[in-house]
């Protein structure tokens, strides 16, 4: 019988999925990646088996399970999916604050409800969210990915203490800007113009985003460092993975009050204010 271990990986085709599944398959796990763009039935590439997901439709989160299944249970599940849409608060639509907590919050939500079971008839198992820094605290433009990360952060600590007993084990991932993520996955709110009245702050937070993350960490580590945590027996609930001063940027908005924060944040963020 091989011994050789499985994980599940969703939003395995590009950004840090990519690079956390590759990781793992190069550190010895039988990975089998999910995402929209990998056919419908399984296919072998790269030393990975890719298999179609949409972790936003119910049906495609059953078939994609049904199907790992029949390959491998998962011995561990990695949910990187994700999208954000760059945007005010005024001017995001419902709908699209509704597509990017469906894809990163409840595509999470239909994920684990199909793997737990199986963990548990197992006796055990280990799923790692991706959350990000902005589920510890908001920038402006990005409240509908920053409340989705919130949501992550509030679910996985009700779900680590209630599947416990069952030997499951859960850990957040918490990545700072990292230079892998493809801006089709961060698009601007069709509401956003010239003519917005944020026009001028929207231009310099969107321009400093975009530089942090092309100037970001480098992906691979970071998903060597997921690959050699999820080798260890017990895994922590909390990975933050990020720069010194994104470290810096948690620890200031813990301790610090809100007026100074909101100082710090929009002198980082916009030029001239
Ligand atoms: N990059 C960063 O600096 C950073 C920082 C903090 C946190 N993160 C988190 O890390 C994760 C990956 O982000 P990224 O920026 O590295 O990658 P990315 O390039 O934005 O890739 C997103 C991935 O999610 C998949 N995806 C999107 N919608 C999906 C859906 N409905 N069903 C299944 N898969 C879906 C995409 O594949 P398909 O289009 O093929 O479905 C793609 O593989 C996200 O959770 C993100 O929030 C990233």
């Amino acid at each position: 019988m091989s011994t050789q271990k499985t994980v599940w990986v969703t939003g395995a085709s590009s950004g840090l999925g990519l690079h956390t599944a590759m990781a793992l398959r190069d550190d010895g796990w039988r990975v089998i990646a999910g995402a929209r763009s990998f056919a419908d039935s399984p296919r072998e590439e790269e030393g990975m088996i890719r298999l179609k997901l949409d972790v936003t439709d119910g049906e495609s989160v059953r078939e994609f399970c049904q199907k790992a299944a029949e390959i491998a249970a998962p011995d561990a599940l990695v949910q990187c999916a994700g999208m954000l849409v760059l945007g005010s608060c005024e001017e995001t639509s419902v709908e699209e604050f509704r597509r990017v907590v469906d894809t990163n919050y409840l595509g999470m939500v239909r994920m684990n409800r199909e793997v737990l079971p199986r963990m548990r008839a197992r006796g055990g198992g280990k799923i790692v969210l991706f959350s990000s820094i902005n589920g510890l605290m908001g920038i402006p433009f990005q409240s509908a990915y920053t409340a989705s990360k919130h949501a992550i952060e509030g679910y996985a600590e009700c779900l680590a203490l209630e599947v416990k007993p069952f030997g499951i084990q859960v850990m957040l991932v918490e990545p700072g800007d990292h230079r892998s993520g493809s801006d089709k996955y961060r698009p601007h709110a069709a509401a956003m113009s010239e003519d917005s009245p944020y026009a001028k702050e929207y231009a310099d937070t969107t321009a400093k985003i975009h530089h942090d993350e092309t100037n970001g960490s480098d992906p691979d580590a970071l998903g060597r460092k997921i690959a050699r945590t999820l080798d260890r027996k017990r895994i922590p609930f909390r990975k933050r993975i990020a720069s010194a001063d994104q470290h810096l940027a948690v620890y200031v908005h813990r301790f610090l009050g809100a007026r100074i924060n909101s100082a710090v944040l929009r002198k980082y963020y916009i030029r001239n204010k």
